[in-house]
């Protein structure tokens, strides 16, 4: 539970300096090297395609990832009032999160307890006193507790209070609400890592402005989806005619936060000099890429931060919801000059390049083309992630 989503003041300075983000990120970003001196390592790394492709895999993976631990869900930002409520079917479970008059975050399950029925439809928030289900009109309170049933003296021996919604565990923290899948297995937050929390609040996560959000439904493995956000391989090349000028081919500086990675690299402009200069908005220089384990991903820019998270939906499905965040309101002509180009901009290179290429190579892998993917060193991010959605899987 994070009562601060409501409380604190949303309007921030327009820019961050270095001293605004975490020791630990601070530190990081020091260890950057300039462009002249960084080295790129060799590396022989390689996985089998099955992994992308492989029905058995994708059913381990919902198994042993996706059902035995938490997952990242969506914003905090997204029900940023009490009373409210909304559908999230991301994940292909139908869920409803909803925030209680006390501020609490809640994840159920999206079904009437009399017979099933989903009780609220959209993934829109909305202000809901009560949700009350079309079918045969029984109402709950946005708690999950059952507040009458219609009719209720024609249920003999009827025991209201174990028909309240079925609740999944979740938990709340850094701006973002994580959750259990699955109502039976044990709670697993162990990815929501102390550190991790603390980078997210830095960035204001917990209270930046949603200026946009979207929905790609994409013909691909999610880890298809994920592979661009750990590497630096393709910016120059994928984004040659986008981004790609404004980075350089230089390794990141890659921590572990718990099983979560933040990588963190110069752009082209980046030097280390420019770290001290007063009042630098850090962003500009600096681009930092997260991967919240095992399927979210938040990404830095100068002016705003994207937050995604990959959902899978099937072997070669995946449900994107993409959310781009400001640290001000757009409430004057600048701000809505500057975030609708930057919206449009990010939407035209993770859209229609990012995810483009992921949908192009699940396609070129369910040809049977290749045995196995292979990395470079200007990708080691990657292995190391699979790293740890192995030990994952293993425990
Ligand atoms: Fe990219």
């Amino acid at each position: 539970m994070n009562a601060t989503v409501l409380d604190r003041p949303t309007d921030k300075p327009l820019i961050q300096t270095l001293d605004m983000l975490t020791p630990s990120q601070q530190e990081a970003i020091r260890k950057i090297p300039g462009h002249d001196q960084a080295r790129i390592p060799s590396i022989d790394a390689t996985n089998p395609v099955s992994m992308y492709t492989g029905q058995h895999f994708y059913d381990h993976e919902q198994k042993n990832l996706f059902r035995k631990r938490a997952v990242p869900l969506t914003l905090s930002r997204m029900l940023e009032e009490p009373g409210t409520a909304m559908a999230h079917d991301g994940y292909g479970v139908p869920l409803l999160v909803t925030r209680d008059k006390e501020g609490t975050a809640h994840v159920f399950l999206n079904a009437c307890m009399h017979k099933g029925a989903r009780l609220l439809d959209g993934c829109d928030p909305v202000k809901k006193g009560r949700l009350t289900c079309p079918y045969h009109a029984w109402s709950f309170g946005i708690d999950g507790k059952l507040l009458a049933a219609a009719r209720a003296e024609t249920f003999e021996n009827f025991d209201k209070s174990s028909r309240n919604l079925v609740e999944l565990a979740s938990r709340e923290a850094g701006g973002i609400i994580w959750t259990m899948l699955d109502k039976d297995a044990e709670p697993d937050f162990s990815s929501v890592d102390d550190q991790l929390v603390a980078d997210m609040e830095a960035f204001d996560i917990d209270t930046a402005h949603i200026y946009g959000h979207k929905v790609f439904e994409l013909d691909a493995n999610w880890k298809c989806v994920l592979e661009p956000f750990l590497e630096g391989y393709h910016v120059q090349r994928l984004h040659a005619q986008s981004v790609g000028p404004l980075f350089a081919d230089v390794p990141n500086v890659t921590d572990k936060l718990g099983p979560n990675i933040r990588q963190i690299s110069g752009k082209l402009n980046y030097t280390p000099d420019c770290l001290d200069i007063p009042g630098e908005n850090i962003h500009k220089s600096v681009t930092h890429a997260y991967n919240l384990f095992p399927n979210g991903v938040v990404v830095t820019s100068p002016y705003y931060i994207s937050v995604m998270f990959l959902m899978p939906n099937a072997v070669d499905k995946t449900t994107v919801h993409y959310f781009m965040l400001t640290r001000s309101p757009d409430d004057n002509d600048k701000a809505r000059e500057l975030y609708k180009k930057s919206y449009d901009m990010v939407i035209g290179v993770f859209g229609g390049e990012d995810f483009w290429a992921a949908e192009q190579s699940h396609a070129g892998l369910m040809t049977g083309a290749l045995d196995t993917v292979i990395f470079s060193g200007l990708e080691e991010t990657i292995p190391l992630y699979y790293e740890i959605l192995e030990d994952a899987l293993a425990h």
